[in-house]
């Protein structure tokens, strides 16, 4: 791939828009915006903070609500809120509450003709967004999911079961595949908008000349993969996960000939001899031990000239709220993994047996480290 003007158009031509910003700025923009968050915190007074950290939960329910009113797709257009309200089918008043607090979160926008206009936050909700930032607010402002941080508390003790397991009697994966497939559902559809972006990232700043096919481990839906296909034709891909979410994913419902789904699990074995190894997002998900088999599995399944690349947000040496943070916390309640240092990948690749040779910070300020068999 070219400039980065020439990956903006293709992605003009590919997604109809730009989906994701320009790297670097993109870096910079959050670095600034943890400063100023860092300034606004420190200038308010202990029960201020206090009182916005605990309304901060009213960001999600509010979320929530318009996902589930459907109110993104009513915004196509703008609409007076009288009019939505009818449409909805709901009291005036409550409606216009409700948007209030919404517009002054930048959810939606309010012109000043009073009428209701999709914001950016709005469109990245509707339903035919490139990337289905609407699953993640159904998973993470599900029933199962908050019974599992109700649980965070006794979930720690040095004994006995984790947050999630306390909370639903099997472990995450169990959940949403055996227990509550409308969970894994919901899930999948999360996990796939951050795999377009992530992947948007590979596709400009990785070399994808001379490689044929290319293996997703633990992909989900397939969606990376969709992406990376898009941008680079010439790709064989494979999607790799649990059978039930290959079994649900429609990766294959297009009938391409340059894609195959294997469903098993990466601690049995990884599909063999393909050029490049995608894992996006899934390395975190385990403890240590479980991590290095995995890795090892991956290694095995590399020929000598293959390459691995893994995608994951190093966390910051000393405490910083920031996504790493926040995603430590979710690994905690809802899984067994955790989030690492960067020198703690540097240590988990070698044990596995693997050397990184080169990392890149991508556009979402993940990295993507690339690794081959420790020679
Ligand atoms: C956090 S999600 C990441 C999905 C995707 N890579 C992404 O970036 O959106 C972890 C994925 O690992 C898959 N997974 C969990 N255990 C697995 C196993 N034993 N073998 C294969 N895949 C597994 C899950 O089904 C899920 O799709």
């Amino acid at each position: 791939m070219g400039t980065d003007g020439t990956t903006r158009s293709l992605e003009q031509a590919v997604f109809g828009a730009p989906v994701v910003p320009p790297g670097r700025p993109a870096v910079w923009l959050t670095s600034a915006r943890r400063l100023l968050q860092g300034f606004h915190e420190r200038l308010a007074p202990p029960p201020v903070r206090i009182l916005e950290a605990l309304f901060a939960q009213l960001d999600a329910h509010v979320l929530r609500v318009l996902v589930e009113l459907d109110v993104p797709d009513q915004l196509v257009r703008p609409a007076s809120m009288a009019e939505l309200a009818d449409r909805l089918e709901l009291d005036h008043d409550s409606f216009e509450r409700l948007m209030r607090y919404a517009a002054a979160r930048n959810f939606i926008s309010i012109d000043r003709r009073g009428r209701v206009r999709a914001s950016g936050i709005t469109k990245a909700l509707q339903s035919d967004a490139v990337a289905p930032w609407r699953g993640w607010v159904r998973f993470a402002t599900s029933s199962w999911f908050d019974d599992a941080f109700r649980n965070l508390g006794p979930g720690m003790a040095a004994e006995g079961p984790s947050p999630f397991e306390a909370a639903h009697g099997t472990d995450f994966f169990g959940y949403t595949n055996d227990v509550n497939p409308d969970a894994g559902v919901v899930f999948d559809q999360a996990m796939s908008a951050g795999a377009i972006v992530q992947a948007i990232g590979l596709a400009r700043i990785l070399k994808w000349d001379g490689i044929g096919s290319v293996c997703d481990v633990g992909g989900g839906s397939g969606a990376a993969l969709d992406v990376l296909q898009r941008y680079h034709p010439h790709l064989e891909a494979v999607l790799f996960d649990l059978p039930e979410v290959v079994g649900r994913s429609d990766f294959l419902a297009g009938g391409q000939a340059d894609r195959r789904s294997v469903g098993g699990s990466f601690f049995d074995e990884v599909p063999a001899g393909h050029d490049r190894y995608l894992l996006l997002a899934v390395v975190h998900d385990w403890d240590d031990e479980s991590a290095v088999s995995l890795l090892g599995n991956v290694r095995h399944a590399m020929g000598p000239a293959a390459t691995a690349v893994v995608v994951e947000t190093p966390r910051a040496d000393r405490p910083v709220h920031d996504f790493a943070a926040a995603s430590d916390l979710l690994m905690l309640a809802l899984a067994s993994g955790r989030e690492r240092t960067a020198q703690e990948y540097g240590r988990l690749f070698s044990t596995a047996g693997l050397t990184i040779q080169d990392r890149h910070l991508l556009p979402s300020g993940a990295t993507a480290y690339e690794v081959a068999m420790t020679r």
